[in-house]
């Protein structure tokens, strides 16, 4: 573990850790505020972000963009990263051993923002942060105290795209992120 941005962004430049990095254009790191309250973790890159190395610029990531808009979410406030920091071939869910390889890039980051409340964006999320025995069905918009940081699973952007009742619900989870917030202080 890394404790400053400059030695844990340098520690992944080459990265090979995993097979991801065979299809990769750019390594994904994460985009936003680096003193945020609040964290967003998503899947992986798809074909925009491995284009442009940066999170959530592609279909799902605008909707999730108008999402913040009209909530009143700053995305300049919240920092934003993935699981898995290269783009997986077809955009298909991140393996096992690619998510466990990755992983500790992210922990890193986590521990330097310092979240007080981190979103888990879709399954791949929620189960590789917290557990693979979570359900996102059974747990969107239930948010979660543990060890002092709160978590709040919700549907990945890209699932809001095939179904407007998602939509719905993920508008519902972000107001209730933007209240938690508003109620603790927070900036959002
Ligand atoms: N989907 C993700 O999970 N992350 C991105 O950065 C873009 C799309
Ligand atoms: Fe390294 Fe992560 Fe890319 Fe795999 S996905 S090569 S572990 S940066």
């Amino acid at each position: 573990m890394f404790d400053n941005w400059e030695e844990l962004e340098q520690s992944i430049k080459d990265c090979k850790k995993c097979k991801l990095n065979g299809g990769r254009t750019n390594i994904v790191f994460g985009v936003g505020n680096r003193e945020a309250d609040v964290m967003f973790i998503g899947e992986g890159p798809g074909a925009d972000e491995d284009k442009e190395g940066i999170p959530f610029v592609g279909k799902a990531g605008q909707l999730m963009d108008k999402a913040f808009e009209g909530l009143g979410i700053n995305r300049e406030n919240v920092y934003i990263a993935n699981i898995v920091k290269c783009r997986p071939p077809q955009n298909r869910v991140p393996e096992k051993d690619e998510a466990v390889a990755c992983l500790n890039y992210l922990r890193n980051q986590v521990i330097l923002v310092k979240p007080k409340i981190i979103v888990l964006l879709g399954s791949t999320a929620l189960k590789n942060i917290l557990g693979d025995e979570h359900s996102i069905t059974k747990e969107r918009g239930i948010w979660a105290d543990k060890k002092g940081i709160i978590y709040l699973p919700t549907w990945h952007p890209a699932a809001l795209l095939r179904d407007e009742n998602k939509k719905i619900e993920f508008w519902k989870d972000l107001k209730l992120l933007k209240n938690l917030a508003e109620e603790k202080n927070l900036k959002i």
